[in-house]
């Protein structure tokens, strides 16, 4: 994942201080897992489910949302534009070509604008009318994509026309943004709420995901007519953070739904097919020429690797226009089912997304994660975690995977290569949570549940939502939801882990001081998810710490003394 923008927060001005003892009702009224929160989302019926959106009305079956924001995708093309480009003159020219439902311009090393035509004809109109450059010197190979340059005849004279774009960002705010955002925040639950709402990924981002798998799929179509290009991931898992990578998959199992198998008397008719010695095979072959049609034919691609020999084989490139690095799989349908069923657990509770990307944005701050692959913990492994550990409240906020595949019909039945992978995919028979507890005690319950968890012999287990034996000996086991015999997190090597757990409770540690702080306004400190956001005082003191005690250990001893301890000062002084 290539997450961009939070870097570790330094000590910057602090512009505001929380008002702890005052909170005004309408805060009070959209804080999550109060009483009030939850006659809210009564009230609206639903929340959204919908990457990019929050509290929309109905919540939409993943499949839904997929179909709809292809069917999206199909109809809208992708233009470089000339730097100063009057808005009203472009859609003008557009609309010689058919209705055009949404539009919006972004930058991103140059102008560029996403337009949405109301009918699929419209981009054939367009591409008919368009030509094929000439370059010159070079040669340009003629491709007839949805992405176009548009150029200006005559330049806009400046002073004659303003030219008046608004441009939409596709970045997550800096990090002194976002320091400022929380220190502003009245309550840690609003600091939770404010990062998610900052770094979630918007509308804008999603269509233009959406758009860059359609742009691919029609390279790909040059060998395979009729295949699809699926995002899944945290592009669509509702986890997405702006700036992370586009994970995509290249779906050939659609073409086989455009033949209608007629036997006619004792005859069936069969594609004489190539066939080679095993499926990764047939998946290395195919990922192969795919690549090699993006690196040569694929307007914007660039950078293309063919990734062949790893566990789940792939192609990664930049794709220019976009921003986005992507990954293409295929072969890879148990990961698009990870992504709905991820995507269901975010929408069952509007608390779930909010911890979630908190927890992955401290884990990104304090370098527990990373976009080079190594013996890190991934933010998908953090997701499960929080899930899990949501599952284990006491009411549960989360229902296990074994309680939704009961909750199943029919229609939700799914087996892929042999493992069962079906669960409920109707949020209506899902009943919500009778908890209630506040954002502010769920994390600092998360840092003391992971900070003291029995890694060495438990696994964690969302299938049936409590620990279980660790099968194998790998310092990190999570049980793969689906193929249950892998384990998620088997690269995470026991430093990363015991960082991790350090970490842990060093962040359960200045929660738990908050909350005896809270009311000595004039510390004029970093506060509640800020400061956790803030280099870590046991890595400052890694170096240093090897002649003493451990930091772990410290602060181990430090939780332990609070839980204990009567006395208010007893461990004031320590840490
Ligand atoms: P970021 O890209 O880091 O924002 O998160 P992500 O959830 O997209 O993770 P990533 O790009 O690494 O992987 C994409 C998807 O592949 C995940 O959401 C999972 O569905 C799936 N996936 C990733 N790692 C594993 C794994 O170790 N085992 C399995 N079964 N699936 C995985
Ligand atoms: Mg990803």
């Amino acid at each position: 994942m290539a997450a961009r923008g939070l870097g570790l927060l330094t000590s910057l001005p602090l512009r505001a201080r929380r008002s702890q003892v005052q909170r005004p009702l309408c805060r009070l009224l959209s804080c999550p897992g109060t009483v009030a929160a939850a006659l809210g989302r009564e009230e609206q019926s639903s929340g959204s489910a919908e990457t990019g959106s929050e509290d929309r009305t109905p919540k939409k079956r993943f499949s839904e949302v997929q179909k709809e924001r292809r069917e999206q995708a199909q109809r809208t093309v992708l233009i470089h534009c000339p730097n100063k480009i009057s808005e009203k003159k472009f859609l003008k020219y557009l609309s010689q070509h058919g209705s055009i439902n949404n539009h919006f311009f972004y930058e991103s090393f140059g102008l560029y604008a996403v337009v949405e035509f109301s009918q699929k004809e419209s981009v054939a109109s367009l591409q008919n009318v368009t030509r094929t450059p000439s370059l010159g010197t070079e040669a340009a190979i003629p491709f007839r994509s949805r992405y176009f340059n548009l150029k200006l005849k005559t330049p806009l004279n400046q002073t004659s026309e303003q030219p008046s774009v608004q441009c939409g960002t596709q970045s997550s705010p800096s990090s002194k943004k976002l320091f400022e955002l929380l220190c502003c925040a009245e309550s840690v639950d609003d600091q939770l709420n404010t990062l998610l709402r900052e770094f979630q990924l918007t509308e804008e981002n999603t269509k233009l995901r959406y758009l860059t798998c359609s742009l691919i799929e029609d390279v790909a179509a040059a060998y395979f007519p009729d295949c699809t290009v699926r995002p899944f991931g945290s592009s669509v898992n509702s986890f997405g953070k702006l700036g992370c990578d586009l994970d995509m998959f290249l779906d050939l199992d659609e073409i086989e739904k455009f033949s209608t198998h007629k036997a006619s008397g004792n005859f069936l008719m069969e594609f004489q097919v190539k066939n080679v010695p095993s499926e990764r095979i047939a998946t290395q072959k195919i990922l192969s020429v795919v690549g090699e049609c993006l690196d040569h034919f694929g307007p914007g691609c660039v950078g293309v690797q063919k990734i062949l020999n790893a566990r789940c084989p792939l192609v990664r490139f930049s794709h220019q226009a976009s921003g986005f690095q992507c990954d293409l799989t295929t072969n890879n349908r148990i990961a698009l089912k990870s992504s709905e069923l991820l995507y269901m657990y975010g929408a069952l509770d509007s608390r779930v997304r909010a911890l979630v990307f908190s927890i992955r944005c401290w884990a990104r701050a304090h370098s527990l994660t990373s976009s080079i692959p190594g013996a890190w913990i991934t933010n998908f492994s953090l997701t499960v975690m929080v899930i899990f550990f949501l599952q284990r409240r006491s009411p549960p906020i989360l229902p296990t995977l074994d309680y939704l595949k009961t909750l199943a019909d029919a229609e939700d039945k799914c087996i892929i290569e042999g493992h069962n992978c079906t669960f409920v995919r109707d949020f209506n028979k899902i009943k919500p949570s009778g908890n209630a507890e506040t954002l502010e005690l769920l994390l600092k319950e998360f840092f003391e549940y992971f900070g003291n968890f029995a890694f060495n012999k438990n696994s964690i287990n969302i299938r049936q939502g409590r620990e279980q034996n660790k099968p194998e000996s790998s310092p990190l086991h999570i049980q793969n939801p689906f193929e249950t015999s892998l384990n998620i997190s088997k690269n995470v090597s026991q430093s990363q882990l015991q960082k991790f757990v350090d970490l842990a409770r060093e962040s359960a540690w200045i929660l738990h001081q908050e909350d005896k702080d809270r009311l000595s306004p004039s510390n004029h400190q970093p506060w509640g998810l800020a400061a956790l956001l803030l280099p870590s005082v046991a890595n400052n003191m890694s170096l240093a710490k090897k002649k003493k005690k451990p930091a772990s250990e410290r602060i181990k001893n430090l939780l332990e003394s609070i839980k204990s301890s009567s006395t208010e000062n007893s461990t004031a002084t320590n840490g």
